[in-house]
């Protein structure tokens, strides 16, 4: 079938459904939604819709989409093999289902926000960070 442009709520839901299947999946960043965070994916799930709906067409994510990150980096280092792999899953998971300027701009806005996101993450004097004992290594990957 012809890929078509993301233009609707079903179109976002796919989107970020796929996502997840192969996120949750990854040899590098599964592990972080399976076993650190335990992710409610009931839960979480309608919040991403929210946010990409409202940064592609018109959804009302009120949210504050930085601030879990800098939890997350606490208990696993969010450095930048891990954004690029984020990304690269983001990337491919529209390509493989969507053609169009929406989905051009989706990922636009993704690679730009994740670099914003691995700035903040990785600036151990961004207000947000606590400055003491951030560890350095990984400690929960269990693929190495
Ligand atoms: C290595 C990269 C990343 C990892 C491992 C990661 C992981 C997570 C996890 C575990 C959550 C919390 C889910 C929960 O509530 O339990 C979350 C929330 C979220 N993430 Fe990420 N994330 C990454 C990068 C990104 C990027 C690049 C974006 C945006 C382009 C993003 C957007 C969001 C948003 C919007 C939320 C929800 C915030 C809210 O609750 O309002 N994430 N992420």
């Amino acid at each position: 079938m012809e890929k078509h442009d993301i233009k609707t709520r079903a179109d976002i839901e796919l989107m970020v459904r796929s996502f997840y299947d192969k996120a949750t999946k990854d040899d590098l960043i599964g592990y972080i939604f399976n076993d650190v965070m335990k992710v409610d994916w009931p839960k979480h799930l309608p919040v991403m819709y929210d946010f990409w709906d409202s940064l592609l067409l018109e959804g009302a994510y009120r949210g504050n989409a930085m601030q879990p990150h800098f939890a997350i980096n606490k208990l696993v280092p969010l450095e930048t093999p891990l954004f690029q792999r984020w990304l690269q899953i983001f990337e491919s998971t529209v390509k493989e289902l969507f053609a169009g300027e929406t989905a051009d701009l989706a990922i636009t806005r993704a690679r730009s926000i994740s670099e914003i996101m691995n700035f903040k993450m990785n600036s151990i004097n961004h207000p947000e960070q606590q400055k003491e004992n951030i560890p350095l290594v990984n400690p929960g990957n269990q693929n190495g």
